[in-house]
């Protein structure tokens, strides 16, 4: 029986730069999630003949969020549900789900990296028929539903089983519930050559997989042990959790310090990678070393040709403003075209349907290609492991030939976490005010050439978004700040740096980068308004 429910609508339903996020508390207010649903929903419109596919990454409150949904696409005329066996489904393996069966769209319920259980983050990620989320004009559309909304439609039923595969219905609608392993193996088989993979761990070669007790513990047994053969155990914290067991599971220098620390002990293995809570983040580690986000898409872009997906050629390849400009100097050494975009994936959507690039990536551990419309944790492994195979060198080699090469971007992020929301919006709007007055400044060594916005005009689209606000220093040096887009609570500050050098390759990157952040903390005033006087994450 479908039932139509009254509700009062809650103002804050905003997505970020991945989804509706919040703290799971908030997500289990009365009607919250579903008025978020039902806002999706009335923006859609006409819901007859549609599918979209649904899962999670098994975070608290991940099983009730899906029955609920389920009752809702039953009750507001959905045609049919691809949904991953027990609610579980990586981003990227959902992207490859709904672009496989050319559905409408989909919905992944996870808050990606931020901590997962009841009194952590849940979050709801919308993609539409490009198999990507949907861009800023869409999500505008669904706040201002969400401003006004004043019912919902729900089936009263009891729940649906999805621990079984196969078919079954709910009214007029058909619910699929597929192996969510078994489509996203098939895609990686297509793309990389498995064969010389397997060859590789025949040979004794040695890695480490941290799913970080998140949703890909289960498609890295399939795929590294089970498949190429890494040795039983090579995949740990594999089964999901609903806490993650208490950890951050967000692949970088602070949150998988574990994972580093043991690639920097004697025990280390060959190769180590991690994924995010959700499946679409990666780490990539070797033995005693770290490869930065920047320069893995760097790495990846300069040996496509190794890949069989990508060896008669790629399009072209992009990366978000923040992230390093590595990957540029690649591009440009081989004719290829790169574009900048704004944080966040949705923004490489555009380019990719429009053939206009085919690889790109993100300072904060995504990176991806076309053939999903997310950033891809394993997909980013297994391109590691194939030019390791391919070329027989170990992960610092090709990293260290790379900087030669192309020089070295010196990268690194900070983070100011848990300001409060007032402090944040005027230390970025009294920045932006002073950025026409800094040019020609001197910081010590350090000059500034230029310091403005960042904007970005689609070229697909022509809309246009401002995000971030740089400053550019004439030795090649750059900050760039801003606020963060995915938080549940307060404030984030980002601060990012750069710095190029050609010659002087074997630096540490923190000292290289103290007094580029020493000039940023100053510029911003941050120690005077937020009283913090270092940051709480540098990775
Ligand atoms: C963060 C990252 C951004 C990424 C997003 C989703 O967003 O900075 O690159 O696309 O998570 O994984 P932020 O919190 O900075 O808005
Ligand atoms: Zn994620």
């Amino acid at each position: 029986m479908i039932k139509t429910i009254k509700t009062t609508a809650y103002g804050d339903q905003k997505m970020g730069t991945g989804g509706l996020r919040k703290k799971t508390k908030v997500m289990m207010q009365p009607n919250y999630f579903e008025n978020f649903i039902q806002s999706v929903f009335n923006t859609i419109g006409d819901l007859k003949g549609k599918v979209f596919v649904v899962g999670g990454d098994g975070r608290f409150f991940n099983a009730e969020a899906i029955q609920r949904f389920i009752k809702m696409a039953a009750a507001n005329g959905v045609k049919k549900l691809i949904i991953g066996q027990n609610g579980f489904m990586s981003t990227p393996a959902g992207s490859n789900v709904m672009l496989k069966n050319h559905t409408d769209g989909g919905f992944i319920f996870s808050a990606s990296h931020n901590p997962g259980g009841e009194n952590g983050d849940f979050g709801v990620k919308y993609a539409n028929h490009t198999g990507g989320q949907v861009p800023t004009s869409v999500s505008d559309k669904i706040y201002a539903n969400s401003k006004t909304i004043t019912e919902y439609k729900i089936m009263d039923c009891p729940n649906i089983d999805l621990s079984k595969l196969g078919t079954q219905h709910l009214g007029d609608m058909e619910i699929e519930v597929i192996d969510p392993v078994k489509d996203y193996v098939e895609m990686m088989e297509s793309i990389f050559d498995f064969d010389a993979l397997k060859k590789l761990f025949k040979s004794g070669f040695t890695m480490r997989f941290d799913a970080m007790n998140a949703v890909t513990g289960p498609y890295a047994i399939r795929i590294f042990e089970d498949i190429l053969g890494a040795s039983k155990g090579s995949v740990i914290r594999a089964v999901p959790l609903p806490d993650f067991g208490g950890l951050h599971p967000d692949p970088n220098l602070t949150y998988a310090k574990d994972l580093v620390d043991f690639m920097f002990s004697d025990k280390a293995t060959d190769f180590a990678g991690a994924n995010d809570g959700d499946g679409d983040r990666n780490m990539i580690l070797g033995k005693h070393f770290f490869v930065t986000p920047s320069d893995s898409l760097a790495i990846l872009t300069d040996n496509y040709h190794l890949i069989p997906a990508y060896k008669n050629g790629i399009y072209g390849v992009a990366k978000s403003a923040a992230t390093s400009t590595a990957v540029c100097r690649v591009a440009a050494k081989n004719n290829l075209p790169y574009y900048v975009v704004p944080t966040g994936w949705k923004y490489f959507v555009n380019l990719m349907d429009s053939k206009r690039i085919t690889l790109c990536g993100e300072e904060s551990f995504g990176s991806g290609s076309s053939h999903i419309r997310e950033k891809d944790g394993i997909w980013a492994i297994l391109f590691w492991l194939s030019i390791i195979a391919a070329t027989g060198k170990t992960v610092e080699q090709i990293t260290r030939e790379n900087w030669k090469k192309y020089g070295r971007s010196y990268y690194m992020r900070f983070d100011f976490e848990g300001l409060d929301t007032t402090v944040a919006d005027k230390l970025m709007s009294d920045l932006e005010a002073k950025l026409p007055t800094l040019a020609g400044k001197k910081f010590g060594d350090y000059e500034v050439k230029q310091a403005a916005p960042f904007v970005y005009n689609d070229p697909v689209d022509n809309s246009t978004t401002k995000n971030g606000l740089v400053i550019d220093f004439t030795n090649d040096a750059k900050i760039t700040y801003r606020l963060s887009g995915t938080g549940s609570t307060g404030a984030t500050l980002r601060v990012y740096l750069e710095r190029l050098e050609y010659n002087d390759l074997d630096q540490d990157t923190f000292s290289m980068l103290q007094e580029l952040l020493k000039i940023a903390m100053q510029v911003a005033e941050i120690t005077e308004r937020t009283g913090k006087t270092k940051a709480d994450v540098n990775t």
